[in-house]
């Protein structure tokens, strides 16, 4: 099947109240983890890279591995440019064969996330290629956007229905209390439903986006510490309130965190257990699988994206 956008999936999603798992992606026994899991679960996937992952794996060899994953499976994929920081790097990946794109303005006002998000949603719609937008911040650290904690903004309902009527972007990302990386909270989880159910009624027909959702898997971070790493304190977005946001109209999940504490605590227990081992298929076949092992769980337990393609 060829790479596909987000847009029936995104369709089926809203219909059918499941989400769709937006993974990112490094390396090539990332893409065949997730893409494993995907076939296996006979599930749609979004595969995504960000700036940084494009910059380490480069573009050329991305794009050839996603290609290579389409002609082994017969699912419907769609390859996204994860918080595009401006107007020429989703250029590029729309250029180079990308079927959807982010344009981040969230660090920007308003006015100035409306003009970016307009010029690049002008640009996509016209090559057949969708845009995500975003509107609120995110605690954390964003890919190369840096939005200190005491800065978090929720998004405004009102603000968002203005938003995609004037860009016409295709998806919107929103905030309501998750961030990036290992560390999501220090006390209890919390997300705010209220606004997630605010915004669909603001915006029925427009699919929703959830950065910032890794679970922060317990048992994987569990292995790490094991097996001589120090992630103390690291917490999630726990499955139950992934569960229910995919049934509450939100239509993509991103996850990167848990993918990396899947390889980190693979490869930790082989050094761990073998400290002979230095053929690196030794270690990169069990952390592909762990990968195949966690997406697997999300697609099937967590976002029910199952037999949906
Ligand atoms: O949201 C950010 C993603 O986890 C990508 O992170 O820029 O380190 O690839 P990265
Ligand atoms: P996590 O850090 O929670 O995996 O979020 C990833 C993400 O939002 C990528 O855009
Ligand atoms: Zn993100």
């Amino acid at each position: 099947m060829p790479l596909v956008t987000t847009k029936d999936m995104f369709e089926k999603s809203m219909k059918e109240h499941f989400a769709i798992g937006a993974f990112n992606v490094n390396n090539m026994e990332i893409i065949q983890g997730i893409v494993d899991a995907a076939a296996k679960e006979n599930s749609p996937v979004i595969l995504q890279a960000s700036s940084s992952a494009i910059k380490y794996a480069r573009i050329e060899y991305l794009i050839k591995m996603v290609e290579a994953a389409l002609q082994e499976y017969d699912i419907p994929v769609a390859l996204h440019l994860d918080h595009g920081a401006d107007f020429e790097t989703c250029k590029m990946c729309i250029d180079n064969g990308f079927s959807s794109v982010m344009i981040d303005g969230s660090k920007y006002d308003f006015e100035e996330n409306v003009e970016i998000t307009k010029k690049v949603v002008d640009y996509a719609h016209n090559k057949g290629v969708v845009v995500e937008a975003e509107l609120g911040k995110l605690a954390g650290i964003e890919d190369e956007v840096k939005v200190g904690a005491e800065d978090a903004m929720y998004t405004d309902p009102d603000q968002a229905k203005e938003f995609v009527d004037r860009t016409g972007c295709d998806s919107l990302a929103i905030a309501i209390g998750t961030s990036h990386g290992a560390y999501k909270f220090k006390g209890e989880a919390k997300l705010r439903f209220d606004i997630l159910q605010k915004v669909k009624e603001k915006l029925p027909q427009t699919p929703i986006v959830l950065h910032g959702a890794s679970t922060v898997i317990p048992e994987l971070v569990e292995m790490c510490n094991k097996y001589g790493g120090n992630i103390p304190g690291a917490k999630g977005v726990p499955d139950e309130m992934l569960h229910q946001a995919s049934l509450s109209g939100v239509s993509k999940i991103n996850v990167d965190t848990d993918l990396r504490l899947a390889m980190t605590a693979a490869i930790r227990k082989i050094f761990t257990e073998d400290p002979s081992v230095f053929d690196p298929r030794k270690y990169m076949l069990p952390a592909r699988e762990l990968i195949t092992e966690t997406v697997q769980h999300k697609i099937r337990d967590v976002f029910g994206s199952s037999n949906k393609t």
